[in-house]
């Protein structure tokens, strides 16, 4: 059985349309069995941490610059499996206390062990022993891991300095973008920052080479809602668009570093013709926006 599935998953991994039926599947079983071949089949998540993310350099970058005598509170929304992020940040910042939001519990306790232990390595920092399990290790690092839980529902009478999110927001359909930053505006304190890194490539290109980047603008809306099934969801937002739910939402943009790819090499649906060819090639972003209101 697991020899058929295996060969199955190889199938899969050499056609992206293979893919979409393999999640269209899943999407009506329950989510751990996805976790569970993510984790034991395709071996995708246990993939191992070789260097320092970019997006973890940038947010670092903007912590060190906050000013503060006591503890910097941060939150995070959509934590993911390992919290490498998280443990990066603590790792690297005394002073931190972090609250990582996930709307699925899907934290698995040997893959973050396991970046902790590669991540000391990177950081060329002794593992400390003083701990027998996950928990123990998030307590030492100072990382509250709350899951299940909305972040466009959380309330809590703590107030953060800074709110950050990586490779989550082009997951969650647009519309509920408003709810989620209009809830951060209460959750972020006065000048607090939001730190957002957005992956706008097309997700399937990242195991299909020959895809392009951004191969999903080819879709209409019809088309591309049998693409894109709920447990692999991607909202397809462009970099402009995003910029200007923030705005609307009255967060004020600071800085942000943008990465393109160089051309297009097909014709967009009719749905992103009215946007400018730099939007359409932009695939990356790391936005800082402050809560000045
Ligand atoms: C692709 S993962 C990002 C993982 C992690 N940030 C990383 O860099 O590895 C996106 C995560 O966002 C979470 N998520 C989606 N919508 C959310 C919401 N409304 N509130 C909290 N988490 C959410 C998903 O459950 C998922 O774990």
């Amino acid at each position: 059985m697991f020899r058929i599935i295996k060969i199955f998953s190889q199938l899969i991994e050499e056609n992206w349309k293979l893919k979409v039926i393999a999640f269209w599947i899943l999407s009506f079983l329950p989510r751990k069995i996805l976790f569970f071949l993510q984790h034991n089949i395709t071996n995708r998540s246990s993939k191992k941490i070789l260097t320092l993310d970019s997006d973890w350099l940038f947010i670092l970058e903007k912590i060190n610059k906050l000013n503060s005598d006591n503890h910097i509170k941060l939150l995070e929304f959509g934590a993911g499996r390992n919290l490498a992020q998280n443990i990066y940040l603590a790792l690297s910042h005394k002073k931190l206390r972090q609250s990582v939001v996930d709307l699925n519990p899907m934290l698995n306790e040997k893959l973050t062990l396991q970046a902790y232990y590669q991540i000391c390595k990177l950081l060329n920092k002794k593992p400390m022993n003083n701990f027998n399990n996950m928990k123990e290790l998030l307590n030492l690092l100072k990382i509250d891991y709350l899951a299940p839980l909305d972040i466009s529902s959380f309330l809590t009478k703590e107030k953060f300095d800074v709110c950050i999110s990586k490779d989550t927001i082009e997951h969650i359909p647009k519309k509920n973008l408003y709810k989620i930053f209009k809830n951060l505006k209460t959750l972020i304190k006065k000048d607090g920052l939001l730190i957002s890194c957005v992956d706008y490539s097309d997700h399937y290109s990242h195991t299909f080479k020959h895809l392009s980047p951004v191969n999903f603008l080819k879709y209409n809306s019809f088309h591309w809602f049998f693409f894109n099934p709920p447990n692999h969801f991607q909202n397809r937002i462009r970099h402009n668009e995003l910029i200007k739910i923030l705005k609307d939402c009255n967060f004020t943009q600071y800085e942000e570093r943008l990465e393109k790819i160089d051309d297009l090499n097909f014709n967009v649906s009719k749905k992103y013709r009215e946007f400018k060819l730099e939007e359409l090639l932009t695939v990356r972003s790391q936005i800082l926006s402050k809560n000045n209101i």
